[in-house]
């Protein structure tokens, strides 16, 4: 069987392919994406595919593969680069990475939310560029955690990871919105609220939900105008959850105090973007699951569902369909 990996993966994950000894394994041997060109010649008569969140896989990926494919494995947790109703309607199996990167992406969240709100990459600069006269008391003032309203919106694995550790840093409410209540949300004394209300009354809102039709978009004009003028945005999520012209202008206006981004539409954003004008924005790489430990496991759990699919065994993690 053939198998096509569309980056250079962390090695424990190359090792377990090649150990299996049950695949042909073919690898984009870089870091950069695999342009899409070579994407659709790469794909032709495989029965694995492993691939990144920044791969779009289409009707047009999957054409190009052909019949043999019976199994996709991404290295993330998010899905919405995939077709799924294509997967589903052509029988492929899909594995994905849920848990392994919870704890890191909840500890970067917390990292920039604390960075936001307290102004450090702005402090930085004014050390580094001689702006640092001296201490003053109105300098370089943000926004504590302490007695705080903090409101995640997708309290899934990583939205009540981010919650737990927020938590100790004194949050009075935790507020929460979702389609459902959550019963685990009881271990943060969360309050499940409609997303108005949690908007209105928070200090801080978290972005933690998965990208889908329902959420493309939903950070918008008339969300921001909902927020406190004092608040501060998070969003780890995915950047087609915001609307970033109006994200900029909220920032701009001073509708709310500063915003954090890991993630961004597109990715990588332009440098010339005007976010980036902003020192009120703190924009970050998507980084949210990038610890050395964290990648290789996502790396041997992505070649571990890779294997299975083409064995036709039970995943370790199945994205069911
Ligand atoms: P989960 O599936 O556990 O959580 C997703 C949450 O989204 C669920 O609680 C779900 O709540 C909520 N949700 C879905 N639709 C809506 C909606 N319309 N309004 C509000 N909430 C909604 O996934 P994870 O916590 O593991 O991951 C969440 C996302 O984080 C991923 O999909 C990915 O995009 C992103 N991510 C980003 C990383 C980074 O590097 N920045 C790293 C890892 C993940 P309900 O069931 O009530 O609908
Ligand atoms: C994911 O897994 O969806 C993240 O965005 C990257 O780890």
């Amino acid at each position: 069987m053939k198998v096509f990996v569309t980056r250079r993966i962390p090695q424990e994950g190359m090792a377990i392919l090649k150990q299996a000894g049950i695949c042909e394994v073919s690898v984009w041997d870089s870091d950069e994406p695999v342009p899409r060109s070579d994407l659709l010649k790469r794909v032709e008569g495989v029965h694995g595919l492993l691939c990144m969140l920044s791969d779009r896989i289409d009707t047009e990926v999957l054409d190009a593969a052909g019949p043999n494919l019976k199994v996709i494995s991404t290295l993330s947790v998010g899905f919405d680069h995939l077709a799924i109703d294509e997967l589903r309607k052509r029988g492929i199996r899909l594995g994905y990475t849920p848990d392994v990167l919870t704890d890191a992406t909840a500890e970067l969240t917390v990292a920039l939310l604390l960075a936001t709100a307290r102004r450090l990459p702005e402090g930085i600069q004014e050390v580094k560029s001689g702006g640092w006269s001296s201490w003053k008391p109105l300098w370089l003032c943000g926004y504590g955690l302490s007695g705080s309203t903090v409101g995640v919106l997708g309290l899934g694995r990583i939205g009540l990871a981010i919650a737990q550790r927020l938590k100790p840093f004194g949050v009075k409410r935790l507020l929460y919105t979702g389609r459902h209540p959550k019963p685990h949300a009881q271990e943060v004394d969360g309050e499940y609220v409609p997303l108005d209300t949690l908007l209105c009354e928070s200090d801080f809102v978290v972005v933690s939900c998965a990208l889908t039709p329902d959420t493309c978009g939903l950070c918008d004009k008339a969300f921001f105008s909902k927020m406190k003028t004092t608040a501060v945005f998070i969003n780890t999520s995915r950047g087609a959850v915001v609307n970033q012209d109006d994200l900029f202008e909220a920032l701009s206006i001073g509708q709310i105090a500063a915003a954090g981004l890991d993630v961004t539409s597109p990715e990588p954003l332009p440098t010339d973007h005007p976010l980036l004008t902003l020192t009120n924005c703190v924009i970050l790489p998507h980084i949210g699951s990038a610890t050395y430990s964290t990648r290789a496991t996502m790396a041997k759990l992505s070649a571990n569902n890779l294997l299975a699919g083409l064995t036709r065994d039970a995943m370790p993690s199945e994205l069911k369909l």
